[in-house]
Order: structure tokens, then C-alpha cells, then sequence
């Protein structure tokens, strides 16, 4: 078992390419192994997460290259290609891949079952299964947890779904599904949340993208191979943003971040807590709208975060609440009980290792508040969470002295080499392997 021991860092600098963005490399792998033709796609996000749904596609038949060096070829089946899995499909820690992955495999002809690993068997999968079954889907779980059953050979007929959850994982496993049905399949949001499946089904299709809500997918839609490159994740990338408004004398340009406005409140929210960001060399990839980012040192201050950015910033929340925690004030985040079903419970876990630095926090069902102090050193746990962990190292960088981070490998399933790169701009982050043994 791996802990992250972060010291106390100076200045940040430099300019660094974070891996690539997780969501949009599910949905590469996802819509280039289902298209007609080759789609060769750079900037991967090499990270266990999107290996797990590359496995599982080279499980289902698919002939994919890669990744090396972020680089992908995959040889699409086409739509009717995929076949059946003689093994079961461990998707380990993503919940992004087993929901995803749910609503494209209840319309095959065959049938699967899909597992993961005990964080991941802890989510809830109703949220899916429900909508899914209402389109004539056949799937068995665990009381709503993982391992899913789904039989194949059902006929899927389009419905207009209305989403309880904002959830863009769950609008992506209908999305899938409904490419699969009969008719067309609408999904409504009560809040926008991440757009990158359509944005990709847009691409594939050779279509131009515009926002809708409902979004809808014609079960008739046919897909085509692409070549493109995947922007750097925002979400990793908000680690070194909020490091580098933290550490005095900072500064730091991150390059082709994916800007998505679904996906990038953490921006806005940094801001209005007085973070000193610009954005330059605007562009697009794969539909993607991306630039540059660059970041300096400023003093932040507390804020209460609008509730309509809370869905557009949903992982970025572990990070913001270190920021929080180092700003002169109260910050206020409500709303926000999605984040009791991430990889982790991110509202117990950020709350209790804030308080173990010596930081004031309140949990609440849908929150927390924070009031800006000052890190102590100590010892917190990450629960097996890979933002929890980074969000507590960034933390560490300035804090009085030094924090341990403990249970810290599930870093490697959204930011393999985040200990690297974290160092190359001038923290101070150092991985040690086995059990942690306090000095
Ligand atoms: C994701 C959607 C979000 C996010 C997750 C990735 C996606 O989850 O938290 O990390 O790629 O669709 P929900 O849609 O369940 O909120």
C-alpha cells in the first residue's frame, strides 16, 4: 500500500501538461470501439480507471492498440460487432465505466456481467438499472450495487427520461443504450451536467454539435472511426490550480486543458474566491473547446458556492475544500450530496482530514462549511479515494510542516505520475510503499 508524504513547498512554476481527461477517454475508447473503421486517438489518460474499459473492450472482441505514450488504435466493430465476454468484466475502482458500460451492453444480443472493486460494489447502480429496465433492459445486482447480470437478447425501446440525480454518467448509459433501441431515446437534466458523450456522438456521427436538453439519440445512428486528441483534465489539472494560488510567489501555465463549460466551474468558483487565472490560445479538439491555463499566486478568501455551479464542479470539491480551508474566511458548499457516493464519502472524508490538520469544518447532509485557518501537520486518511488523496497533498505543500497521506494507490486510476509532475513544478510530494509507521 502506497502513502504520499507532501512537505511544505515554495513557489510553483514551470509549464506542465497534466494526463488526459478521464471522462473523455472512457467515452474514446467506448464510441471508437463501436464505430465502423479505425479511430486513432492521442492524449489518452493512461490512468487504471480507462485501462479498465479498454480490458473490457478488448474482452468484448475489440482489437485496440495501446495505449502507448497516451496513444490509442482502436479497430471499431461497428454497432452489431461486440461480442460476448467469456470472463466477467472487472472495471476495479471506475464507476464511470460500469455505468457507462451498463446501458451499452443491456442492447447486445449477448449477455454480461460486470464487477469491481469494493468501493466500486458500494455504488449505487439503481440509478441505471431502473431507467434501463424501462427500456425493456434485463439486469440483476447486489440490492442495487454491483455485480450487474445483464441478459442479453431484449429489445430496448426508446422512453423520455426525466433525470432525478444530476448525473451525466446516467444520461451517458441511456445515451448508449438508446443507440441500441427502437425509436429515439430523450433524457432531460433539471441541471446541465458534463456534455462529453453528446459532444461525441456528434463527432462519430459527422454531425455538428449543438446543446440540446432534452439530448436525444436515434437508435439508428451510425458511427464512424476518428482521429483526435483528448484535452488534459480539468479535474487534475485543478490540483496544481489551487497549489499555485496557495503558495506565494507562484506561477504556473498548465497547457491544453479541456475547458468544457460543463465541466469547468471549478474555474468560476476559484475565481470568485479571488484566484488569480487566465485563459489564453483558445481552440477545440473532438468538439472539445480547450486552451491554456495560467495560474499565480493570490490570496484567496471564503465564499458560499451558487448552487447551480455545484453539478458543473462535482469533483472538484475535495480540492476546492482545501482551498476553503487555506482562504481568509468562511466558505459555505451546499447542495452538493452527490458527493457522499463518489469513490468515497467526499463530505466525511474531506471534513475529518481537514479537522485532523487542525482546520475548523461541519459536515452537513449536502455539504460542508470551513472556516480558513491554517494546516497542521498530521496524518489523514484518504479512504482509497484518488481525489481525496491529491486534494490532502496539495494541502501538505502548505502546510506548517509536513502531511502523511495514507492508502494513496487509487491515485493511479485518474493521475499516474501525479507525484512526478507535482515535483517537477516545485512541490515537495514523495510516494512510500508499504505500511505507514509513524516516526
Ligand atoms: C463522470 C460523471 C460524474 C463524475 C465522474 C465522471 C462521467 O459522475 O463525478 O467522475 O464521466 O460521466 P456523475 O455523473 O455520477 O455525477
Amino acid at each position: 500500500m502506497t502513502h504520499l508524504i507532501s512537505r511544505r513547498a515554495g513557489a510553483l512554476s514551470g509549464t506542465v501538461t497534466v494526463p488526459g481527461d478521464k471522462s473523455i477517454s472512457h467515452r474514446s475508447v467506448i464510441f471508437g470501439s463501436i464505430a465502423k473503421g479505425v479511430s486513432e486517438i492521442s492524449g489518452i489518460l493512461e490512468g487504471e480507471d480507462v485501462l479498465a474499459t479498454i480490458g473490457a473492450f478488448k474482452a468484448l472482441g475489440v482489437e485496440i492498440l495501446g495505449p502507448d505514450q497516451g496513444v490509442i488504435r482502436i479497430q471499431g466493430v461497428g454497432k452489431m460487432g461486440l461480442q460476448r465476454s467469456a470472463d466477467a468484466l472487472y472495471l476495479g475502482n471506475s464507476g464511470t465505466s460500469m455505468r457507462l458500460l451498463s446501458g451499452l451492453l443491456s442492447g447486445q444480443v449477448f449477455d454480461s456481467v460486470l464487477t469491481g472493486d469494493e468501493s466500486l460494489s458500494r455504488r449505487p447502480m439503481k440509478r441505471v438499472i431502473d431507467p434501463l429496465v424501462e427500456m425493456g433492459a434485463h439486469i440483476e445486482s447486489l440490492n442495487g450495487c454491483a455485480p450487474l447480470q445483464i441478459s442479453g437478447q431484449r429489445q430496448l425501446t426508446g422512453i423520455n427520461y426525466r433525470l432525478p440525480v444530476a448525473s451525466a454518467q446516467v444520461k451517458s448509459a441511456l445515451l448508449l443504450a438508446g443507440l441500441f433501441a427502437d425509436g429515439t431515446t430523450r433524457v432531460e437534466e433539471p441541471v446541465l451536467t458534463r456534455d462529453h458523450t453528446e459532444r461525441m456522438l456528434s463527432a462519430f456521427s459527422n454531425t455538428g454539435f449543438r446543446k440540446t436538453n432534452p439530448c436525444e439519440v436515434q437508435g439508428s445512428m451510425s458511427l464512424t472511426g476518428q482521429h483526435f486528441n483528448v484535452p488534459s483534465d480539468i479535474s487534475s489539472a485543478a490540483f496544481f490550480l489551487v497549489a499555485a494560488s496557495l503558495s506565494p510567489g507562484s506561477d504556473l501555465v498548465l497547457q491544453n486543458v479541456g475547458i468544457n463549460p460543463t465541466r469547468s466551474a471549478v474555474l468560476k468558483i476559484l475565481k470568485m474566491m479571488g484566484a488569480d487565472i487566465a485563459l489564453t490560445a483558445h481552440r477545440e479538439s473532438a468538439l472539445e473547446p480547450v486552451c491554456d491555463i495560467r495560474v499565480r499566486y493570490a490570496p484567496l478568501r471564503g465564499i458560499e458556492v451558487p448552487g447551480e455551479l455545484v453539478a458543473n464542479a462535482i469533483d472538484e470539491f475535495p480540492i476546492l475544500a482545501v482551498a476553503a480551508a487555506a482562504a481568509r474566511g468562511q466558505t459555505r458548499i451546499r447542495g452538493a450530496a452527490e458527493l457522499r457516493v463518489k469513490e468515497s464519502d467526499r463530505i466525511a472524508a474531506m471534513v475529518n482530514g481537514l479537522k485532523t490538520l487542525g482546520i475548523e469544518a461541519v459536515e452537513f447532509p449536502d455539504g460542508m462549511d470551513i472556516q480558513g485557518g491554517v494546516f497542521n501537520q498530521g496524518v489523514v486518511e484518504s479512504h482509497g479515494d484518488h481525489r481525496i488523496a491529491m486534494a490532502f497533498a496539495v494541502a501538505g505543500s502548505v502546510s506548517e510542516n509536513l502531511v502523511t497521506i495514507l492508502n494513496s494507490d487509487n491515485v493511479a486510476t485518474s493521475f499516474p505520475g501525479f507525484a512526478r509532475l507535482a515535483e517537477s513544478i516545485g512541490m515537495q510530494v514523495t510516494e512510500g510503499v508499504g505500511d505507514y509507521v509513524s516516526a
